[in-house]
């Protein structure tokens, strides 16, 4: 299986709850690697870049305004499979429809407000690696 690269995000509410440990834990335990990471308070057009796929969806306005809330914290994430991994761990979007024991089951209340984002592609991982993060802040994990 291929060693890839994903980005995850905790988001707010997440970040307020106190649980960003545990859900590296996750992580760990699932055999993923942090390879950088970072805190970020995201300014308007940080998250409106970020979500600028979803501009004409009727929540982007909501989801930009929660994403800006308060710090996220932003890491890549290095394994097997590790795109498919990640959005496995997370559970499906609205978090009433997420497997029991994912994050999103345990940690998120609501569509809008749940917990973690994922990559959904090996491609999008790459450009929302960019987005975040400049090369020199990638620390290659040594095996
Ligand atoms: S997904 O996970 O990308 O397949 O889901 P999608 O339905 O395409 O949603 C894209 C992102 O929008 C968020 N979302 C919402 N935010 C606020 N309100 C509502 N109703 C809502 N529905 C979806 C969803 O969490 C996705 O954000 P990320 O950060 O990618 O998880």
């Amino acid at each position: 299986m291929a060693i890839e690269r994903t980005i995850s995000i905790i988001k707010p509410d997440a970040v307020a709850k106190n649980v960003i440990g545990e859900i590296y834990s996750r992580f760990e335990k699932a055999g993923l690697t942090v390879v950088a990471s970072k805190m970020k308070q995201l300014s308007q057009a940080d998250a409106e870049g970020f979500y600028a796929v979803h501009k004409e969806r009727p929540f982007f306005n909501d989801l930009v305004s929660f994403m800006t809330s308060g710090p996220v914290m932003i890491q890549v994430l290095e394994g097997e499979n590790a795109v498919l991994k990640n959005r496995e761990l997370m559970g499906a979007t609205n978090p009433s429809e997420a497997d029991a024991g994912t994050i999103r089951a345990d940690f998120a209340q609501s569509i809008d407000e749940n917990a973690v984002h994922g990559s959904d592609s090996l491609e999008n991982a790459n450009i929302e690696t960019e987005y975040f993060f400049a090369k020199e802040e990638l620390c290659p994990r040594l095996r």
